[in-house]
């Protein structure tokens, strides 16, 4: 069967991540999640220390890492980081880390290799606009703050995770607004995506919403 990339995008905590998994799993499609791997590095910058105004630790720090996806799992450099990389403290550096130039180059080198054959669902912020211009289904979340805060909060708590809302709320309004406002490939609608608002849809919905626009182009 004729397989297709679909690429969504969308300001942070709109559900994208979850909905996507899901999408790809009916579609029987390749998930990935672009944002794992900002936060990854993130973790690894960290880690390392790296001074992101330095532009030589920037580079070395990128050439000593390798991310993986698998079976679900996100590995740094041989290491099960799936759950390292949710926390705030990644939270709270991952957009600063994203508005890099080299780091954005690596990881969109990366993206595009692993979306070479199609068959994949890829959600990040610039998967329709750069990652994927072509992309036969490009699609953009948005939903109201306070929602995306409650959302948030809630997966956090699944992973034993406790934050308060406004911590979160907050969060994500700053991440919003690097994210929308760097000079490097900002996050903003492609101009052939299909915007979905999922302030007032369930779960199932915005699922199916996604997996009938795909049908329409298989
Ligand atoms: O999708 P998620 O919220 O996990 O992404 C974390 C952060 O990674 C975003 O706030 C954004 O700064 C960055 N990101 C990005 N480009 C992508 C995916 C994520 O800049 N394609």
């Amino acid at each position: 069967m004729h397989k297709i990339t679909i690429a969504i995008d969308g300001f942070s905590g709109t559900g994208k991540s979850s909905t996507a998994k899901k999408v790809a799993g009916e579609l029987g499609y390749t998930y990935i999640d672009s944002g794992a791997m900002y936060r990854a590095t993130t973790l690894y910058f960290l880690e390392q220390d790296v001074s992101l105004d330095d532009a030589s630790q920037v580079e070395h720090a990128l050439d000593t890492l390798d991310i993986r996806f698998e079976e679900g799992h996100v590995l740094l450099n041989g290491q099960d980081v799936s759950n390292e990389i949710r926390t705030m403290r990644v939270n709270e550096h991952v957009s600063a880390v994203s508005t890099i130039a080299v780091v954005r180059h690596a990881m969109v080198a990366q993206q595009q290799k692993i979306g070479k054959g199609k068959g994949i669902v890829m959600d990040g912020r610039d998967i329709g606009t750069v990652v994927f211009p072509d992309a036969e289904l490009k699609v953009f979340m948005t939903a109201n703050t306070r929602i995306r805060a409650e959302r948030r909060q809630s997966e956090l708590a699944e992973k034993g995770i406790i934050e308060e809302l406004n911590v979160i709320e907050n969060n994500l309004s700053q991440r919003d607004e690097i994210d929308s406002t760097r000079s490097e490939s900002p996050l903003r609608k492609a101009e052939d995506a299909v915007e979905i608002d999922t302030s007032n849809l369930t779960f199932a919905d915005q699922v199916h919403k996604i997996v009938s626009l795909a049908k329409e182009k298989i």
